[in-house]
């Protein structure tokens, strides 16, 4: 018996259900490779200091190791508590969200990396309610996002945060500002495209170059029926600014499967 042919509409519905699956595994390889690096460091820290605390027996001393070790723990433990996060919000269902949380949560997985490039981090958040999300995935905008603000100040800059509530249209919006060379006008409609890329390859940190970062970002602020834009001007910086719908009780339960459903993938 043959098999049933599909339609080239359902071949594309599964391929970009393939492409999705596949995008989403190695954004957890470079989690997984950016969480064991940080902890790693914190692990150095503790030991640097706690070897110092027994070769000096002094009380200063002691007490500055004592102090180090403590402070790198307590990084320890928020590093944890970011990748915990991480497995909770792993369910494929939407879910009211805190974008300040999810914020913070990235931000401890980058502190590091934004403190040795000489980037300072401002937050600018205002009171804004839960938005409807798949946490893990405006994790994973926001990751890279931020990876590009740092890519655009390789001298150092500033790198800002704002959550706003725009509370005629019912939604929230999160911008990813930074002070690096901008982006020239004629480039601003390609940048979204897949592939497109103006760096020769990863970094230091092994980040950056293949060119998916933002067409993911866009995809999955789309499944959200979210919007993303974007403002560069060269020589100042660029911001890019996600708009995320409000958690509204009763509507969300009733469309919680939608964009599985939009990507032809049975939902039984
Ligand atoms: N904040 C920014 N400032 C300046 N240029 C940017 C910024 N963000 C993105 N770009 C430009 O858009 C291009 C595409 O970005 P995108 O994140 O999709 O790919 P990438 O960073 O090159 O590689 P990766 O897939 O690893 O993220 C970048 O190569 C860069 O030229
Ligand atoms: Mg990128």
């Amino acid at each position: 018996m043959s098999e049933p042919s599909l339609s080239p509409q359902e071949e594309i519905a599964i391929l970009k259900e393939q492409l999705t699956r596949a995008q989403r595994m190695a954004a957890l390889g470079e989690l997984t490779g950016t969480t064991t690096h940080e902890f790693n460091n914190v692990l150095t820290t503790i030991v640097n200091y706690a070897k110092l605390g027994l070769r000096h027996k002094d009380e200063p001393t002691r007490d500055k190791a004592l102090d180090r070790i403590l402070k790198a723990a307590q990084r320890a433990e928020r590093i944890t508590n970011s990748v915990l996060g991480i497995a909770r919000n792993r369910k494929e269902e939407f879910a009211p969200t805190d974008l300040s949380q999810l914020v913070e949560e990235s931000l401890v997985l980058l502190e590091r990396e934004m403190t040795k490039y000489r980037v300072a981090v401002n937050k600018d958040f205002a009171a804004a309610p839960p938005v409807r999300a798949l946490g893990n995935q405006i994790q994973q905008v926001l990751m890279n996002l931020m990876t590009n603000a740092r890519q655009a100040m390789p001298n150092g800059g500033q790198l800002t945060l704002r959550i706003a509530h725009d509370e005629q249209a019912n939604l929230v919006d999160l911008t990813v500002r930074d002070t690096g060379g901008g982006i020239p006008r004629e480039k601003l409609p390609r940048i979204f495209d897949r592939y497109y890329t103006t760096k020769s390859g990863p970094d230091a940190t092994g980040k950056g170059g293949s060119g998916v970062g933002l067409s993911t970002c866009r995809d999955i602020v789309e499944a959200h029926q979210g919007r993303m834009r974007v403002e560069s001007a060269i020589g100042k910086g660029t911001a890019f600014t996600i708009r995320l719908p409000v958690w509204v009780e009763a509507a969300s339960d009733a469309d919680a499967t939608a964009p599985v459903a939009k990507l032809g993938v049975p939902t039984a």
